[in-house]
């Protein structure tokens, strides 16, 4: 079990952020918690962690703002010396994200930005800034989809954009392995959450046709893709660096 761990989870004001922050915190682990706008969501998850025993903090992040994040670092270090024991962060989990769906000939120059610049630009540049803070022996978590496995018409752009969070991740496990970091990327499958207009969700047939295509008869549920990202954070697997795990009751197998 992780004890006395200091995280920092992206996009924590809701779903499988929400989920991770909750996770971590039933597992000892004091939990910053950003949002790029959504205070009283963040609030809110700061709350429960705190009602799980464990410390938390909130601080805005917009991951496509590549040029605030040094303003960010500062606020982070001041926080992390403020709660005195830490000796940087253990783990990070890069788990803001946006999906934009739509055919070939839908897709607008803007709509591959937004996609890009939040899931790969901010993702990367955010781990490079981090890296003065991070704690020897630290675990990043980047969250990329099962859609980097199987294919799903009208999802083009965004599984390109796991695809690159996943071959990154890889690298960097590679730069950051001789400080004794590892740099491992998670896969969720269809998950309840907002994601997507809260199709998996809301959307019984979108449910049913997934759950038939998923070897465990379901879409997912946030706690258990939470659990497993603090699973992975755990020294449980510390030996495991460079690795995709997918987390998605087998669909599309
Ligand atoms: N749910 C699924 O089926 C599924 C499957 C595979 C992978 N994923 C991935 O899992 C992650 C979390 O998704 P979710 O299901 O929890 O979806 P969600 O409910 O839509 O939450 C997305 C989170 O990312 C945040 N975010 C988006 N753009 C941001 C930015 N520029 N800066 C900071 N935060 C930003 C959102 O903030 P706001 O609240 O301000 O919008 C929100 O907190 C994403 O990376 C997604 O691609 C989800």
């Amino acid at each position: 079990m992780v004890e006395n761990r200091t995280a920092l989870v992206t996009g924590a004001n809701r779903g499988l952020g929400r989920s991770t922050a909750l996770a971590l915190a039933a597992r000892g682990v004091d939990v910053v918690v950003t949002h790029r706008g959504d205070a009283e969501g963040a609030e809110e998850t700061a709350r429960q962690v705190r009602a799980a025993g464990a410390a938390s903090a909130v601080l805005r992040l917009d991951i496509s703002d590549v040029s605030s994040f040094t303003d960010f670092v500062d606020q982070l270090g001041g926080l992390l010396e403020h709660w005195g024991g830490a000796s940087g962060l253990d783990v990070v989990v890069n788990n803001a994200g946006v999906g934009v769906f739509g055919p070939l000939e839908a897709v607008t120059l803007d709509d591959f930005h937004t996609v890009f610049d939040t899931n790969v630009r901010g993702t990367f540049f955010l781990i490079q800034s981090l890296v003065p803070l991070l704690a020897q022996g630290a675990s990043i978590i980047n969250v990329s989809s099962s859609l980097t496995r199987h294919t799903s018409p009208a999802t083009s752009v965004y599984s390109a954009s796991k695809a690159a969070v996943e071959a990154l991740s890889r690298t960097l496990a590679a730069e950051l392995g001789t400080r004794g970091i590892r740099v491992n990327s998670i896969a969720p499958g269809p998950t309840a959450t907002d994601f997507n207009g809260g199709a998996m969700r809301d959307d019984a047939q979108m449910r049913q046709g997934l759950a038939e295509q998923t070897a465990l008869g379901r879409v997912g549920e946030p706690e258990e893709i939470g659990d497993a990202i603090a699973t992975l954070a755990s020294d449980g697997l510390r030996w495991a660096t460079a690795q995709r795990l997918e987390v998605s009751g087998g669909v599309f197998l």
